[in-house]
């Protein structure tokens, strides 16, 4: 088993920055080979400063022309042009300001009949699978350890369907939606399994919130009760950090597999 890489920046700022210089690198590599890049993405708070460091690169010069995405989930119930989507989340922060074709773009839909959701999600997968396979999976963390929507209960091999929300969830986003009852119940995500097949995986997680999650995702068990902690099997993942979301970690698996105690502003190469 190769352990996560475990990196603690001094802010969000600086760890945004970093990532994007080896996005940067991916893009520009596979365009001179004439190739695709893969990107899964995903919605929060937690990724809006990449999505402007990466604004920002693409007017500094970075195309996006040869990059596909694959967004990590949908709103059931959402339809595309909802303020609250996270297809507008996705075109508002980034899609809007880069020159990725939109036919490259792909999100679950949001509105479905019941009965084309299953064939939905087969056609999703089929979609990442026929691009090649993620490249590269951008991760945020939940309050329930959920990854994409795989909240508490989500197998280890689950593929893209339909969810419950955890009322947690549905929570932390009322805000947003201007109460709990106006959040959507259900959702479609990438399961366990999909978000896990890509190739390179980063998770980032800012502020003390999440400090007592991401120690779980890190050094408790692997469980379907926290679907972060699977990423402790998945051999080239990296948590980026700023120093409150690694303030509850008691320690830290090395490279090799042993427990070290967790050097605070460190990085731990993977
Ligand atoms: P956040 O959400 O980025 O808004 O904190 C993360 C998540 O629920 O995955």
């Amino acid at each position: 088993m190769s352990a996560p890489s475990i990196c603690v920046f001094d802010s969000a700022e600086v760890a945004v920055r970093e990532l994007a210089g080896e996005l940067s690198e991916l893009i520009r590599s596979r365009a001179a080979e004439g190739r695709m890049a893969v990107l899964g993405l995903a919605t929060g708070a937690t990724p809006l400063p990449l999505y402007q460091e990466l604004s920002r690169l693409h007017h500094q010069g970075l195309s996006f022309a040869n990059v596909i995405s694959f967004n990590l989930d949908e709103y059931l119930g959402l339809a595309r042009d909802h303020a609250e989507s996270y297809w507008t989340f996705m075109h508002r922060n980034l899609f809007d300001h880069i020159d990725m074709p939109e036919s490259n773009i792909h999100l679950p839909s949001g509105v479905l009949p019941e009965a084309a959701i299953p064939a939905h999600c087969t056609e999703y997968e089929a979609r990442i699978r026929d691009a090649g396979g993620l490249d590269f999976q951008l991760l945020g963390i939940g309050g329930t350890g959920h990854i994409g929507f795989n909240e508490p209960g989500s197998p280890r091999d689950s593929r893209t369907r339909r969810v419950l929300l955890d009322e947690m969830t549905r929570c932390d986003a009322a805000p947003a939606f201007g109460g709990v009852c106006q959040v959507p119940t259900q959702a479609i995500t990438m399961g366990c399994g999909t978000i896990l097949e890509a190739r390179r995986i980063v998770l980032l997680a800012w502020g003390e919130r999440k400090a007592a999650i991401v120690n779980t995702a890190l050094n408790g068990p692997l469980t379907e009760q926290v679907s972060a902690s699977f990423l402790q099997e998945h051999p080239n993942t990296s948590f980026y950090l700023d120093h409150g979301a690694a303030s509850a970690l008691e320690s830290v698996p090395s490279p090799c597999g042993s427990t070290v105690t967790l050097p605070r502003r460190a990085c731990v190469p993977g």
